[in-house]
C-alpha cells in the first residue's frame, strides 16, 4: 500500500515523504531580460515579433521575479511546499550559448538555491525550458546537431557550479512541444513550420538530453537524480473505428520522446515524416538518449479524443487532425474543459501513471506539472475564489492518490504554477497561479486553490468534502 491510506472516508493520505511542490520557468517570470549580462533568446525574438503572442505581450517584465525573488521563496513557505521547481535561462549563464560564462547570470541562480536550501524548500532545476540562446537559433537551433553539444556544455557548467546544491535535475521541459510547437506548426520560438526541420529538433533535443546526463553525470555527486520531464497526452478513441489512428497518433505524440528515452528506440508506427530520417541518427545516439534516467517527470493537464469524421462538414467540437486526412480531434461536450480549451480528465493522469509503471516498473516518477488556466479576478472583497482550479487540483490529486494505491512509485506532485506567468503564446492572458499576479502593481494574492494546496502539502493528506467527492465521481463517470 506504499504507506497510503484513506484518513477517514473523505481523507486521502500521501505516503511520508511524498515531494509537494510548485513549479515555474524562468522566461514565464523573471523579468529583466537586458540584467547583469543576459543574451537574448528565441523568446526575446519570438515575442518581440508582432503577431506571434497574445496582445503583442513579451516576457520583458513578466512577474518581475528576477528582482523579487525574496518575495517568491515567502510565497513557497506559505505554501509550505517541500520543493521549488524553477528553471535557469540558458542565456543569462552563456549569452551567446557558449564559452565563457556570465558569472552575474550564475550568481542570481547560485544566490536563488542557497536562500531555497535556507527555507528548507528543496531546489529542483530544470536546465532547459525553451530559452535556446538566439545566437545558437542563428547556427540552425535544434536543427543542428551543434546545438546538442553545446547543450551539454551548458548542462556540464551547472552540474559543476550547482550541483550538489540543487536536489533534482531535469535536462529538458516538455521536448514535443520544444519541436512540435517551435519548428512544425511555428506556434512557440523559433516559429518554423517545416516538417523535416521537426524532425531534426525532435532528434537533437533527445541527443542533447542524452549528452547532458553524460556530461552532468560526469561531476554530479552519485546520489544527485536527474531526469527529463515529458508532456504525456492519453489519446481516447472515440468510436472502434477510431482505434487504429489513436495507436498511431499516441506513437506521434507520446511514444516519439518517451520510447527513446526508454528504451532507446522511435515508433515505428508513427509517420514516417515525422521521425527522425536515419542519417540524422549517428551511431552511440539512441544509447546515448536512453542511458537510465534516475527518475521521470510528467507534465500532464489533459487527454486528447479523436474520432473519424468528415473535414468538409466538421461538427461542433471537432477539428481537423493534421496528417491524419478523415481523422478529427474531438472535445467530448460531457467533460468540463478549462479556458484553454483542455478537457479536465482526472483519470488521464491516472492512466497515464499506471501505463507508465508497467513500461518502467518501479522507475520514481514526479508529476512535475499539472494545473489549470482559469480567468481569475479578484472580487470587491480582495478575493480570488477560483472554485475550477480547487476542483481541478482535488480531482488530479485523487487521481494520483489512486495511482500511488494501485501500487505506482509516485514521488512527488508539482503543481503548475506558483503564480501567474506569461504564458507563452497566449501572453498573460492565461492565468495558471496559485498566486494571482497583479500586473500593473506586481502584487501577489493567494488565491482560494493556494489555501486548499497548502493544507493538503502542510497534513499530507487531501481532504474532500461531500461536494468534491460529487464531482469527482461524475467526472469519473463522463470520462470512464
Ligand atoms: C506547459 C509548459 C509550461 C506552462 C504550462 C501551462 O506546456 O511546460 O511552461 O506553460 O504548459
Amino acid at each position: 500500500m506504499n504507506g497510503t491510506s484513506h484518513d477517514g472516508a473523505l481523507g486521502r493520505r500521501f505516503p511520508p515523504g511524498f515531494l509537494w511542490g510548485a513549479s515555474t520557468s524562468a522566461y514565464q517570470i523573471e523579468g529583466a531580460v537586458d540584467e547583469d549580462g543576459r543574451g537574448r533568446s528565441i523568446w526575446d525574438t519570438f515575442s518581440h515579433t508582432p503577431g506571434k503572442v497574445h496582445g503583442g505581450d513579451t516576457g520583458d517584465i513578466a512577474c518581475d521575479s528576477y528582482h523579487r525573488s525574496e518575495d517568491d521563496l515567502g510565497l513557497l513557505t506559505e505554501l509550505g511546499v517541500g520543493a521549488y521547481r524553477f528553471s535557469i535561462a540558458w542565456p543569462r549563464v552563456q549569452p551567446s550559448g557558449r564559452g565563457e560564462v556570465n558569472q552575474r547570470g550564475l550568481d542570481y541562480y547560485r544566490s536563488l538555491v542557497a536562500r531555497l536550501r535556507d527555507r528548507g524548500i528543496a531546489p529542483v532545476a530544470t536546465v532547459y525550458h525553451w530559452e535556446l540562446p538566439q545566437a545558437l537559433e542563428d547556427q540552425g537551433g535544434w536543427v543542428s546537431r551543434e546545438t546538442a553539444q553545446r547543450f551539454a556544455e551548458y548542462a556540464q557548467v551547472l552540474a559543476q557550479e550547482l550541483g550538489d546544491q540543487v536536489a533534482m535535475w531535469i535536462t529538458l521541459n516538455e521536448p514535443l512541444q520544444a519541436a512540435h510547437q517551435g519548428y512544425r506548426v511555428g506556434t512557440h520560438a523559433p516559429g518554423k513550420t517545416d516538417l523535416a526541420f521537426a524532425a531534426a529538433a525532435t532528434h537533437h533535443l533527445l541527443l542533447g538530453h542524452g549528452l547532458a546526463l553524460e556530461a552532468m553525470r560526469s561531476v554530479l555527486p552519485a546520489d544527485v537524480p536527474v531526469g527529463i520531464a515529458l508532456d504525456l497526452h492519453p489519446i481516447r478513441a472515440a468510436g472502434d473505428d477510431a482505434i487504429e489512428v489513436a495507436a498511431v497518433i499516441d506513437a506521434e505524440v507520446n511514444r516519439i520522446f518517451l520510447e527513446p528515452v526508454l528504451h532507446g528506440t522511435y515508433p515505428e508506427t508513427a509517420r514516417s515524416e515525422l521521425l527522425p530520417s536515419a542519417e540524422l541518427i549517428e551511431p552511440g545516439d539512441m544509447r546515448a538518449i536512453c542511458a537510465p534516467v534516475d527518475f521521470l517527470g510528467l507534465n500532464y493537464y489533459s487527454p486528447h479524443y479523436v474520432r473519424m469524421g468528415d473535414w468538409d462538414d466538421l461538427r461542433q467540437s471537432e477539428s481537423a487532425l493534421a496528417g491524419h486526412p478523415g481523422v478529427v480531434s474531438y472535445l467530448p461536450p460531457e467533460i468540463p474543459r478549462t479556458v484553454m480549451g483542455w478537457l479536465v480528465e482526472p483519470d488521464g493522469l491516472y492512466d497515464t501513471l499506471r501505463a507508465l509503471d508497467l513500461e518502467s516498473p518501479g522507475l520514481p516518477i514526479y508529476v512535475t506539472e499539472n494545473g489549470c488556466g482559469c480567468d481569475d479576478y479578484v472580487t470587491p472583497e480582495g478575493e480570488v475564489n477560483d472554485v475550477e482550479r480547487v476542483d481541478y487540483l482535488r480531482g488530479h490529486l485523487d487521481a494520483a492518490w489512486r495511482a500511488i494505491q494501485d501500487g505506482v512509485n509516485l514521488s512527488g506532485y508539482f503543481h503548475w504554477s506558483l503564480m501567474d506567468n506569461f504564458e507563452w503564446a497566449r501572453g498573460y492572458s492565461r492565468r495558471f497561479g496559485l498566486y494571482f499576479v497583479d500586473f500593473g502593481t506586481q502584487r501577489r494574492l493567494p488565491k482560494r486553490s493556494a489555501a486548499v494546496y497548502s493544507r493538503v502539502t502542510r497534513t499530507n493528506v487531501l481532504q474532500l468534502d461531500d461536494d468534491s467527492l460529487v464531482k469527482l465521481s461524475l467526472a469519473q463517470a463522463s470520462s470512464g
